[in-house]
């Protein structure tokens, strides 16, 4: 009832919840392609979100990477943890971003953020198939791999395929490939064509769409004009429990696009 209040906006937000088929909208007013504040407000909504929605005893949060998702991890407030012990992890291994945008910075951010504990998830970017077979053995990556798999919660942005492809280095064949195919959105270092169809994945360890089916909580952050297509295209498919928290801007442009 708080974040109804809050945003004012429960109209969009029943709207669209109910065009996605998805549990949860949450909308924040004005446009993050144009004000960074709504990133931090973002924040603001999965810090509630979290605070809300994390059962009582062990919880795992997975966290993916991404810039979205490094202003979210800064507004993320120390959780009620009498009850709780939370435990953040990185959703996947490296897939090519920068350091600071790394899922495993974003996670260690989250954790110190939230005062709960973390785990890392140390994977170079280039791997070969016999490298990464022999990764999978390696007991401490084994250990933090059971408990991504373990996570009953996870926080991840949508991004454009393209922009992401370019920013990850992926070569100019790849990028030519997801054009051909559509590529409009991409999550989780998956690719999806604007009919929510998964086009490419990006070989990396960690946290698989299938995984994310059956989690209890899982919060979707991305708005933006910029991301319409994109948001539109990954929420085909989305999980039915997944929180779409966006912005105004988004969420109009979606709906007048119906
Ligand atoms: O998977 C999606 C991307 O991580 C989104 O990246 O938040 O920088 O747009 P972004």
């Amino acid at each position: 009832l708080l974040m109804e209040q809050f945003t004012g906006m429960d109209q969009l937000e029943k709207q669209l919840a109910s065009l996605f088929e998805i549990e949860r909208c949450l909308i924040v007013s004005g446009n993050s392609d144009e004000q960074e504040k709504v990133i931090g407000e973002f924040g603001e909504l999965v810090d509630e979100a979290l605070q809300r929605q994390l059962p009582e005893g062990r919880n795992i949060i997975a966290v993916m990477g991404g810039t979205t998702m490094a202003e979210v991890a800064r507004h993320v407030s120390p959780l009620e943890t009498t009850k709780r012990h939370n435990l953040f992890v990185p959703a996947r291994g490296g897939i090519g971003e920068a350091v600071s945008i790394q899922a495993n910075s974003v996670s260690a951010l989250m954790a110190a953020n939230a005062h709960g504990e973390h785990r890392a998830l140390y994977v170079p970017e280039q791997l070969s198939e016999e490298a990464y077979h022999t990764l999978l053995k390696e007991p401490s990556i084994r250990t933090v791999l059971a408990m991504i798999k373990e996570a009953n919660c996870v926080v991840h942005s949508i991004g454009r395929a393209v922009h992401m492809a370019a920013r990850r280095k992926m070569s100019e064949d790849e990028i030519v490939r997801l054009k051909q195919k559509n590529a409009v959105a991409e999550s989780f270092g998956y690719f999806f064509d604007e009919h929510g169809a998964i086009v490419h994945k990006v070989p990396r360890i960690g946290l698989s769409l299938e995984d994310i089916q059956k989690m209890p909580t899982v919060l979707a952050v991305a708005g933006g004009k910029s991301k319409v297509k994109a948001i539109t295209a990954y929420m085909k498919n989305a999980p039915k429990q997944t929180w779409l928290i966006t912005d105004e801007a988004a969420a109009n442009e979606i709906l007048k696009g119906k």
